[in-house]
C-alpha cells in the first residue's frame, strides 16, 4: 500500500497535472448539492475581514486559487511542492511560489487566512507543517483545511484488491489533530459520490494511484460512495 506522505510519492504524483485531473473530474456533490471546494470556499471568504492576506498552501493546478483571488481586497499567495502546479498557478495571474509547508517562507503573522485543500496527508511531518501554518496566521486568523475520510472509495479499492488507506490527517482524526494547535475547530462532513461512465474510468482513477491494481470487469456506469471534511480552525 502506498504511503501518502512519502516524499517520493507526492513528487512523482504531482509532477504534472494528469492524475490530480483524472481524479477531480469524477466527484459529484452530496445529495442535497453541496460541493467540499464550495463549502471550503464560503468559509475562507466568512474567515476574511476587509482586505486580507491569504495564503493558499498545496494549490494544485490553481483552481481554487483563481476564485479566491478574485474576492473583493484579497492578497493571495499560492504555494506548492510542484514545480509543475506552481508554473500552472501563475499562469492564472496568481502570485504562485515553489515551497513546502514545512518551511514557509513568510514571516510570522504574515497572514488572515490560510487555506490547505486535499494536501496535509500528503505531509510526513505533520506536527511542524502545522507548526508552521500557526506560525504565519496572525492571531484570530482562520485555517480551513479540506480532507477525505478513510472509507472515502473504500468499496472501489476492496473491489479492485486494494486495501483501504489510514491517512495521516483524514475526516476521522482532522479534528483531534487540529484541536492541538487550534482552540476552535469546526467541521462539516460531506459525503460525495465519485461517478463513472464505466469500467474504463474507473479503472483510469485507480491508475492513477500506481498501485497496479486490476478492477473486475462490469458494465455500465456505477457510483462508489466518499467522504469529506472540511475542517474550520482558529
Ligand atoms: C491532492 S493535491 C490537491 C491540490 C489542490 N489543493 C486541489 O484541491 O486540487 C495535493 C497537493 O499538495 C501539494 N503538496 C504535497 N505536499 C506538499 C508540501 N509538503 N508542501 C506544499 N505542497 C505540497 C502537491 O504538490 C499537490 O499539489
Amino acid at each position: 500500500m502506498t504511503d501518502l506522505s512519502d516524499p517520493d510519492h507526492v513528487r512523482e504524483q504531482y509532477a504534472d497535472e494528469g492524475r490530480l485531473e483524472t481524479r477531480r473530474s469524477v466527484w459529484q456533490p452530496t445529495d442535497d448539492g453541496r460541493d467540499p471546494s464550495n463549502e471550503a470556499f464560503k468559509a475562507i471568504d466568512r474567515a476574511m475581514t476587509g482586505n486580507s492576506d491569504v495564503l493558499e498552501v498545496g494549490c494544485g493546478t490553481g483552481v481554487m486559487a483563481e476564485r479566491i483571488n478574485a474576492l473583493p481586497g484579497v492578497t493571495l499567495v499560492a504555494l506548492d511542492y510542484s514545480e509543475r502546479f506552481v508554473e500552472l498557478t501563475a499562469a492564472r495571474g496568481i502570485d504562485a511560489r515553489q515551497g513546502d509547508i514545512c518551511y514557509l517562507p513568510f514571516e510570522d503573522d504574515s497572514f488572515d487566512v490560510v487555506y490547505a485543500g486535499w494536501m496535509l496527508y500528503h505531509v510526513r511531518d505533520l506536527d511542524r507543517g502545522l507548526n508552521e501554518v500557526r506560525r504565519v496566521l496572525r492571531p484570530g486568523g482562520t485555517f480551513v483545511a479540506v480532507t477525505n475520510g478513510d472509507d472515502s472509495l473504500a468499496d472501489l479499492l476492496r473491489e479492485a484488491g486494494g486495501k483501504v488507506r489510514a491517512k495521516n490527517f483524514s475526516s476521522e482524526n482532522g479534528e483531534f489533530t487540529l484541536s492541538r494547535k487550534f482552540s476552535d475547530v469546526r467541521s462539516q462532513d460531506l459525503e460525495t459520490r465519485a461517478v463513472f461512465p464505466d469500467h474504463a474510468s474507473a479503472q483510469a482513477y485507480l491508475d492513477t494511484h500506481d498501485e497496479g491494481l486490476v478492477l473486475p470487469p462490469f458494465d455500465g456506469p456505477r457510483t462508489y460512495s466518499g467522504h469529506v471534511t472540511v475542517f474550520e480552525a482558529r
